[in-house]
């Protein structure tokens, strides 16, 4: 194996998630959750309804505080951050396209995504410098990269208030990839989405995943879409990981079966 092909398979520990608990109220919605996310995986995370797998989304992107414990970004403490500095950390999380970016074109709402760009700066942008014209053209670039990438050059120029539900699904991925993020959380990617476009967007997650090395983690409940694109799988359950695993492991562990039967 040469040195390129070896950083190429090397993977870490990207994400950890150290003891987390979180109250609302008297309602315990995580209770000591405890896990690591693998560099370049593509980890599903799972549970019955209540398990607590949103709020653990929230309280890793800095929405919600969480009452102890901590998160880890790449050997970073990262615990309850505000959610701009994730963002800028490489942590991100997929967003509907807010209504206020309809009157924008696709390749606009690409460009406006917040890179470290200087050009939001007002020093910068009072001298104009030199500087900020070449990273518009480097945003530009990319914007036009992802586009691409994505196959929806065709709509570039379309508002995002026209675009179907599936190419604005598209588009939110496009958003996603103008920040290089380190790991990308989905939250029910399948939720309301028909079986055609799952297929488009399964194929483009694993295409991020193979070709560029992306991380994902994703909550859903759809289980053949999770054996098609996950490994490893987390099953948490009464806010807190029951266990871990591939598929197989997953499905024979008893454990898994009584929480989602509910008898526990
Ligand atoms: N903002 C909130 N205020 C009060 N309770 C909440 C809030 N968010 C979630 N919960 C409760 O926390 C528990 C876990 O919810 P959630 O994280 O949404 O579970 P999951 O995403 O696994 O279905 C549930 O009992 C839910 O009702
Ligand atoms: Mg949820």
């Amino acid at each position: 194996m040469n040195d390129k092909d070896k950083k190429i398979n090397d993977t870490k520990v990207v994400l950890s998630v150290k003891s987390i608990s979180k109250n609302f109220g008297g309602l315990k919605a995580l209770n000591n959750a405890s896990f690591d996310i693998m560099s370049k995986s593509i980890t599903a995370l799972i549970g019955p309804n209540g398990a607590g797998k949103t709020t653990l989304f929230n309280i890793i992107t800095g929405f919600f505080k969480s009452d102890s414990g901590k998160i880890i970004l790449d050997g970073k403490d990262i615990t309850n951050h505000p959610t701009h500095r994730l963002f800028a950390n490489g942590l991100i999380r997929t967003f509907q396209i807010p209504a206020s970016f309809y009157r924008m074109t696709v390749l606009d709402n690409l460009m406006a995504v917040p890179m470290n760009q200087s050009g939001e700066n007002l020093f910068f942008s009072l001298i104009g410098s030199k500087k900020i014209k070449n990273e518009e053209k480097k945003i530009y670039e990319k914007s036009i990269e992802v586009l691409d990438f994505l196959e929806i050059s065709h709509i570039a120029k379309k508002f995002a208030g026209e675009l179907s539900g599936g190419q604005k699904k598209l588009l939110e991925l496009g958003k996603v990839m103008m920040t290089d993020p380190k790991v990308v959380l989905l939250d029910e990617p399948g939720a309301g989405v028909n079986p055609t476009l799952m297929k488009k967007l399964t194929g483009f997650i694993k295409k991020l995943n193979k070709e560029r090395g992306y991380t994902f983690c994703i909550i859903e409940h759809d289980m053949d879409l999770i054996s098609t694109l996950c490994d490893p799988i987390i099953v948490m359950a009464e806010g807190t990981v029951l266990a871990s695993g591939d598929i197989e492991k997953i499905r024979s562990n008893e454990l898994v079966k009584e929480a989602y039967l509910g008898t526990r």
